[in-house]
């Protein structure tokens, strides 16, 4: 498989897909021989951006620090995913500005389906009031208005969005299978 350094760049709600479909695009791509790293949120916070908090400041600088790494991995070669909420549009169009092959690719997924999964209990938490600033809950989510990839977890299962972006990143020319 032949391919292009590039970002795709997962932007979406807690508990969106966003992980899940990187996961099987990334496993699709190395077993295809391609060099591959996602940089994932919730992995992000525990290292990389260690300590910081969901205040807006926080998540940009959260955002910036994941675009800074993505750009050297993508312009390298690698492909570089980035799994995080990223809520902010002016935040990911910036890291969006620095990257020569970006790709966004948009988990919308409707607010009650996310209620209802809930796997790590933080809905109900944000919902009671237990976590104050919850994305989605009593935090904004400024959804892409003209992201290259739009895939909705509610509606499909996770090989079917991961289809769904295999098959733009074909006709993107990002890779070529
Ligand atoms: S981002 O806003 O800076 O992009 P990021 O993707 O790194 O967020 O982290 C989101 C994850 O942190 C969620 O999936 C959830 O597990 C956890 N989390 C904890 N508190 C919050 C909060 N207030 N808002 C959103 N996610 C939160």
């Amino acid at each position: 498989m032949e391919h292009k350094g590039f970002t795709l760049w997962f932007t979406g709600l807690s508990g969106s897909g966003k992980s899940t479909v990187a996961n099987i695009i990334e496993k699709r791509l190395k077993d295809g021989g391609a060099k591959v790293e996602i940089l994932d949120g919730d992995v992000v916070r525990t290292n990389l951006s260690k300590g910081l908090g969901f205040s807006k400041e926080d998540r940009d600088i959260n955002i910036r620090r994941i675009g800074f790494v993505c750009g050297l991995l993508s312009r390298n070669g690698v492909i570089a995913m980035s799994a995080a909420i990223s809520p902010y549009k002016a935040i990911r169009d910036e890291v969006r500005s620095t990257i020569d092959n970006f790709v966004e690719a948009y988990a919308d997924c409707d607010l009650d389906t996310l209620i209802e999964r809930d796997p790590k209990g933080l809905y109900k938490k944000a919902l009671a009031g237990e976590i104050k600033g919850f994305t989605g809950i009593d935090d904004p989510y400024e959804a892409p208005e003209n992201a290259e990839i739009v895939f909705d977890s509610a509606k499909q299962t996770p090989e079917e969005s991961a289809e769904i972006v295999w098959a733009r990143l074909v006709e993107l020319g990002m890779i070529k299978p």
